[in-house]
């Protein structure tokens, strides 16, 4: 069986309540019980944490023998050399998500520290970014 790692950063506990104009009314953990039924042929583990180091650690933790991460960093996305060289770092591929069209927002938006070191970028589909990035991992 595939086991593939979603990993959310920081404020993505929030999903439903966070501008929600941006992000959309649904927890993360109602959208995971979906993906999960809509792939009933792949572990797909979940892990959330607003600590910098400690998404560092669960990448570190998965990063060699599971087959694929879905990454959200969040904010840390355009601040944090500390995850690009983790990422850097690991065998497994990992996968850049977001929710919103991060292009379409402000400036300070637009960089990403982690798309360097990262197999790919999926951005602005709202939950679904997920469901792309799990595609693209498993095909
Ligand atoms: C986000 C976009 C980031 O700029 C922001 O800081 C987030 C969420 C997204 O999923 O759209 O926390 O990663």
């Amino acid at each position: 069986m595939a086991k593939i790692q979603i990993i959310n950063g920081p404020n993505l506990n929030l999903l439903g309540t966070r501008e929600p104009d941006i992000y959309g009314n649904n927890s993360f953990e109602s959208y995971l019980e979906g993906l999960r039924e809509d792939y009933p042929d792949i572990e797909i583990g979940y892990y959330q944490s607003n600590v910098e180091g400690l998404l560092i650690d669960k990448l570190q933790e998965v990063g060699f023998d599971w087959d694929g991460i879905i990454l959200n960093a969040g904010a840390y996305t355009h601040t944090s050399i500390a995850l690009q060289d983790c990422i850097r770092s690991l065998k497994a591929p990992v996968v850049e998500v977001h929710i919103s069209n991060v292009f379409q927002r402000e400036d300070y938006r637009h960089h990403s520290y982690l798309s360097p070191a990262c197999k790919g970028v999926i951005c602005g589909f709202g939950l679904d970014s997920y469901r792309l990035a799990l595609e693209a991992l498993i095909h």
